[in-house]
């Protein structure tokens, strides 16, 4: 059930260039799961809506979410300079997160790229065992990552769950190029995609599962004002009709951010 709690920053550190990562202690820990999202309010008049900041990881004790965010405009600049100790307001649980039993038993393929890969942490941590369950879910975990340059984050991390390659705009690490060229450099495979990132690189993702009669599931961070289904401010097109407005819409807010690849018109 979605609510507007108050919680505190335990910790906020500049982890790459522009790139920030927040420990906050929430109630709201105790029922997020990987590809959720909760909407952090900044502090100034100026900045009402809640910014869309995905779950990048839980702790053990289900106490504490963390956030890794890229400072674009006036609401993350005004989460980078909030000070441990801070409180801070969040509106969540929100979205749908990766259906994680759709990958039992399967050769699983992560693909994120840009800010899109926070998720991706969590996600590779509960398909792998880590993240509080008995066993691992998934057969076995590949991650592709890309990023502009080699000023990556988050990538030792995902080191401990996944097997990671990685692709660069400009080279300086791993394969040139983005996440399907690494994919076609290293000759990979899956039986499964769960995948985040800018369209582009969703609509390449698409492609490749269509290609590889594979499925892929995507989310879709669009631009989003209320977060909680109200406003139509994030309507993608389905192939499903919406109960709600009885057209082939979705509300990426409250119906998604995470889709199967072939239901959504990107
Ligand atoms: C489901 C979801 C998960 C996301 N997860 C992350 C994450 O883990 N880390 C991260 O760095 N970013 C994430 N984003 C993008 C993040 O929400 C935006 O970068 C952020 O809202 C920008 O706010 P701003 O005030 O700094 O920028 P401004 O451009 O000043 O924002 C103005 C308005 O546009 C909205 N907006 C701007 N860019 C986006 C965007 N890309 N997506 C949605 N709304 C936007 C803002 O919420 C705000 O209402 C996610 C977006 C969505 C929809
Ligand atoms: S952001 Fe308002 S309906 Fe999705």
């Amino acid at each position: 059930m979605k609510r507007k709690v108050a919680g505190f920053v335990i910790s906020n550190t500049e982890i790459s260039n522009d790139i920030f990562s927040m420990w906050i202690t929430t109630d709201l820990a105790s029922d997020a799961n990987p590809g959720q999202f909760v909407g952090v309010f900044p502090n100034r008049e100026s900045t009402l809506l809640p910014r869309p900041i995905s779950i990048c990881e839980v702790n053990e004790e289900k106490t504490a979410l963390r956030l890794v965010y890229r400072v674009v405009g006036k609401g993350t600049s005004e989460l980078s300079h909030m000070k441990e100790g801070r409180r801070i307001f969040l509106l969540g649980v929100l979205g749908n997160g990766y259906d994680l039993e759709k990958g039992r038993n399967k050769s699983v393929l992560l693909m994120a790229g840009g800010i899109g890969v926070p998720p991706i942490l969590e996600l590779a941590k509960r398909l792998s065992g880590c993240g509080g369950s008995e066993e691992a879910i998934a057969k076995d975990i590949t991650a592709v990552i890309g990023y502009r340059n080699s000023d990556t984050y988050l990538l030792e991390e995902l080191e401990q769950y996944a097997r990671v390659y990685v692709a660069t705009e400009d080279g300086s690490l791993g394969t040139k190029g983005n996440v399907i060229d690494a994919i076609n450099a290293n000759k990979l495979n899956s039986d499964i995609i769960y995948a985040c990132g800018p369209m582009p690189m969703l609509k390449a993702i698409k492609n490749l599962a269509k290609e590889r009669e594979i499925t892929a599931y995507i989310s879709l961070e669009e631009r989003m004002a209320c977060g909680v289904g109200a406003c139509l401010g994030c309507v993608c097109k389905t192939t499903h009709k919406d109960h709600h407005s009885h057209v082939n819409n979705a509300r990426i807010c409250t119906d998604g951010p995470v889709f199967e690849a072939k239901e959504v018109d990107i």
